[in-house]
């Protein structure tokens, strides 16, 4: 092995992980601040009990709490400028955000845009964020995005039609609380699209051209975790041992992709996802098989690597392994019936061309294992059909 090679890392949140930890959100959030602007979802926090339980152990740890709830699949730019509003109103100093990857983005935002001057559309533009912003504390209910630990808020701009990242350390929350109990109450197709979403990012973090010695740690840890488990917390969605093994390796590969990036398949996810509007993770599981073989040619013995690790095979042939990893993936895709074609979420050939720029020019596309030139986009696009 080569010793000498150079990586870097972006910087990590504390890390609070396992099954309870979430009754440490009281205690933890005191500690950064004393009046808390709470961000979740539509509902479902609400209804599993989870808020009542979460409000009621700030406040006994002093905690002042103003709760924004309300944050929609894909979430937009708008959703975030009313967040701040309320976050300014209600003088917070603190930002709690608990849901799935939607609500951490938008409570990364509103954290991380808090003193910042101008609208939330300037910083979705590239505008680099200068101003400190408030600490943020990130508590996933599904296993999916890794936003946790991340340095970047994906928002949509349905004015441009532009489904893109803010990025900045400023939105590296200062602690994530990883409890699984939080995504027992996830129903199966949120455990598939979420689920397959923190796969392609470890298989995706593991194949970049961005890859280093720590990066395909973690994410060779989180293929086995999510890999092992999937299924069954797909199935049975009260399987706590299960929920554990996703959570963990959901964590692990947003700790990998946070600084290795990740490959084609999440490049085409925003335009695709902008275009559709269909939950992020279903498009990446559908992607995966097909951009797996566009890759085969240049990340075969990765590929390969990952199927030995998955326990898939134990073949010494780098290209029967691999192929091998891409019909697990078929099989899989097909038993959480994702689907497999753009065909099925309402993609047409019209639709196509408004998809090549974006994918090409995103960091995503430009840390995948091949180069995307838009000759092979084209055909690539047009094949999946
Ligand atoms: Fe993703």
């Amino acid at each position: 092995m080569n010793s000498t090679k150079r990586f870097q890392l972006v910087p990590m949140p504390e890390v609070v992980f396992g099954t309870g930890t979430i009754a440490q959100v009281g205690e933890r959030t005191a500690q950064l601040g004393s009046k808390a602007l709470l961000v979740t979802g539509r509902g479902s926090l609400r209804q599993s009990g989870w808020l009542d339980r979460i409000v009621g152990d700030l406040v006994e740890h002093g905690v002042a709490v103003t709760v924004f709830e309300g944050v929609e699949p894909e979430p937009s730019l708008a959703t975030v400028e009313r967040g701040r509003e309320m976050l300014r109103e209600a003088g917070c100093d603190v930002v709690l955000a608990v849901g799935g990857g939607s609500s951490l983005d938008v409570g990364k935002a509103i954290g991380a845009l808090a003193n910042a001057p101008g609208t939330v559309a300037d910083y979705h533009q590239g505008r680099e964020i200068t101003e400190t912003g408030l600490p943020i504390i990130a508590a996933p209910t599904t296993s999916g995005t890794g936003t946790e630990v991340t340095p970047n808020a994906v928002l949509s701009d349905h004015e441009r039609g532009v489904k893109a990242s803010i990025r900045g350390d400023g939105i590296i929350p200062k602690v994530a609380i990883v409890d699984p109990q939080l995504t027992l109450t996830a129903p199966p197709a949120a455990t598939a699209y979420s689920g397959m979403d923190a796969f392609v990012q470890a298989l995706e973090a593991y194949t970049s051209t961005g890859a280093n010695l720590v990066t395909d740690g973690l994410a060779a840890a989180a293929l086995v975790h999510i890999g092992g488990s999937l299924r069954t917390a797909y199935h049975d969605g009260s399987d706590l041992c299960a929920r554990e093994h996703v959570s963990l390796g959901s964590l692990l590969a947003g700790m990998a992709f946070a600084s290795s990036r990740l490959g084609l398949v999440h490049g085409l996810a925003h335009p695709v996802g902008a275009a559709t509007g269909e939950p992020h993770g279903r498009v990446c599981g559908l992607l995966l098989a097909h951009v797996i073989e566009f890759n085969m040619v240049a990340a075969c013995e990765k590929y390969a690597q990952a199927a030995r690790m998955l326990d898939i095979t134990a073949d010494p042939d780098d290209e029967v392994a691999a192929w091998q990893l891409h019909r697990w993936v078929v099989e899989l895709v097909e038993e959480l019936q994702i689907g497999t074609t753009l065909s099925e979420l309402g993609v047409t050939e019209a639709d196509l061309a408004a998809m090549i720029e974006p994918t090409i020019s995103s960091s995503s596309s430009q840390h995948n294992p091949r180069e995307v030139t838009e000759p092979d986009l084209w055909d690539f696009l047009r094949r999946m059909l």
